[in-house]
């Protein structure tokens, strides 16, 4: 039975994406049935990361609808054979928190982790769904809004019952670190107030390819990230470094 993980942050534009593609194709590529659902509702972005905009058949918004079962909504993936994504309709769906538990509850039997990309502006319904993940994965930026945010976000989360929550640090550069922003990662990881579970470089070769939809390169630093830390949610014992 599918570990649902949901990526969330306070503020917009943190990465969250990047990060489900990357970690989605990471656990792939090391083996792991891996589902990506992306619930930015008009805001879709998973088919052109993987190169996939013009194949994707069906999306999230016929299931909710009733016009397709969750699984034949799933695209498989080209570039990593293990991986798959349910992708969010291009146009704005009512959708609430049961309604997704029951299509994570239909697709567990068939996946090792099923992550969930809760995309911009958070509401309430999203509110609810990431409630009853697994396992919650808390992005911020070294921006001091940003860490401001995910620490808000993450206080509500475990205000309402789910402690079981992880913090990625993001376009992490030695430019931003110690210039005076922020002083070290360690002051990111006290005023969000979780544990640590990986830190990302800013690497433009991931963006590059994400833009484009192609495989992240082997030598990209973020996929060594991505890596470390798909296999820390495996449980294995990984040391943290300033780039992963
Ligand atoms: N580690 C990174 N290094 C370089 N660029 C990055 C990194 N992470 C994300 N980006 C870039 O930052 C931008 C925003 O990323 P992304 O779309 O994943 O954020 P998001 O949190 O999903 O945004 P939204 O809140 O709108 O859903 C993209 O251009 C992406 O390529
Ligand atoms: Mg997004």
């Amino acid at each position: 039975m599918a570990k649902v993980i949901a990526v969330t942050s306070g503020k917009g534009g943190t990465g969250k994406s990047t990060i489900c593609s990357g970690l989605g194709y990471a656990l792939a590529k090391q083996g792991h049935r891996t589902l990506i659902i992306e619930l930015d509702f008009g805001l879709r972005c998973l088919d052109i990361m993987f190169g996939m905009e013009n194949s994707i058949q069906h999306d999230l918004g016929e299931v909710l609808n009733g016009k397709k079962k969750a699984l034949d909504a799933v695209a498989q993936v080209p570039m990593a054979s293990n991986l798959s994504i349910l992708c969010a309709p291009k146009t704005l769906t009512p959708v609430n928190a049961e309604q997704i538990g029951d299509i994570c509850s239909s697709l567990k039997k068939y996946f090792e982790y099923i992550i969930i990309d809760t995309g911009a502006g958070i509401n309430s319904h999203v509110f609810d769904i990431v409630e009853q993940s697994n396992l919650i994965l808390v992005v911020s930026t070294p921006d001091q809004v940003c860490i401001r945010d995910a620490s808000l976000m993450s206080d509500e989360f475990y205000n309402r019952g789910n402690k079981s929550q992880r913090l990625i640090i993001n376009k992490v550069s030695k430019k931003v670190i110690g210039n005076g922003l922020v002083a070290n990662l360690d002051e990111i990881i006290d005023k969000v107030g979780i544990q640590l579970i990986g830190v990302i470089p800013d690497d433009f070769k991931m963006t590059v390819a994400t833009g484009k939809g192609n495989p992240i390169p082997t030598d990209s630093e973020a996929l060594k990230a991505f890596d470390a830390i798909s296999k820390r949610l495996g449980g294995e014992f990984i040391p943290l470094t300033f780039n992963n």
